[in-house]
């Protein structure tokens, strides 16, 4: 069994029976690095603002890597709730995507996933966005699978 870095009751979805969205005043990001970038020039609109869809890109690559660990195989974005832009990104910011396992079904994979940035790569991580994101797992002819809820030894 791959290591997904997930506690066992994570897999079952017993941590919460329902998601419970994303932290509001947290100092600390919830759950675990799964990507980290720098945000360039390219990033931005005319205006010299980081687009909220280049960090929503990053969000749901960071939260498929995670999904597809924990479904040991193949996902796809059905969902992206309560997304909320909290503080703009700046050019020169490292951007980095934690994701936390909310909860597990059949074959959907729920995760909050949180966005921090840290000020021209150094200094103090500040959350600027956050939202919950459905991955599912699907089969080669790209119709909902039902993965494993065996719980790998972490
Ligand atoms: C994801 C997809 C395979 C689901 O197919 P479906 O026939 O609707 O599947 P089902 O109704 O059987 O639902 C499958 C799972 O998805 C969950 N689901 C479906 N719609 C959902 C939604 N809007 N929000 C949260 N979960 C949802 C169901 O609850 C179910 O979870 P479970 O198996 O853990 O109980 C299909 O909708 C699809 O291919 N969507 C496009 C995906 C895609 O292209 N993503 C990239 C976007 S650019």
């Amino acid at each position: 069994m791959p290591d997904t870095g997930y506690a066992s009751d994570d897999l079952q979805g017993l941590r919460a029976a329902e998601p419970q969205g994303p932290t509001l005043d947290s100092q600390e990001p919830r759950g675990q690095l799964a990507s980290r970038l720098l945000a360039m020039p390219s990033d931005t609109n005319p205006k010299g603002d980081i687009f909220g869809g280049w960090i929503m890109s990053l969000m749901d690559m960071a939260g498929k890597m995670s999904a597809t660990t924990v479904a040991g195989g193949r996902v796809v974005t059905v969902a992206v709730d309560r997304i909320v832009f909290r503080q703009p990104v700046n050019v020169g910011d490292v951007v980095c995507c934690y994701t936390d396992l909310v909860r597990t079904g059949r074959s959907s994979i729920t995760l909050s996933i949180e966005v921090w940035a840290m000020r021209q790569g150094q200094g103090v991580r500040v959350k600027v966005t956050d939202a919950v994101f459905t991955f599912v797992a699907i089969d080669d002819d790209g119709r909902p699978r039902a993965f494993a809820q065996e719980t790998p030894s972490c």
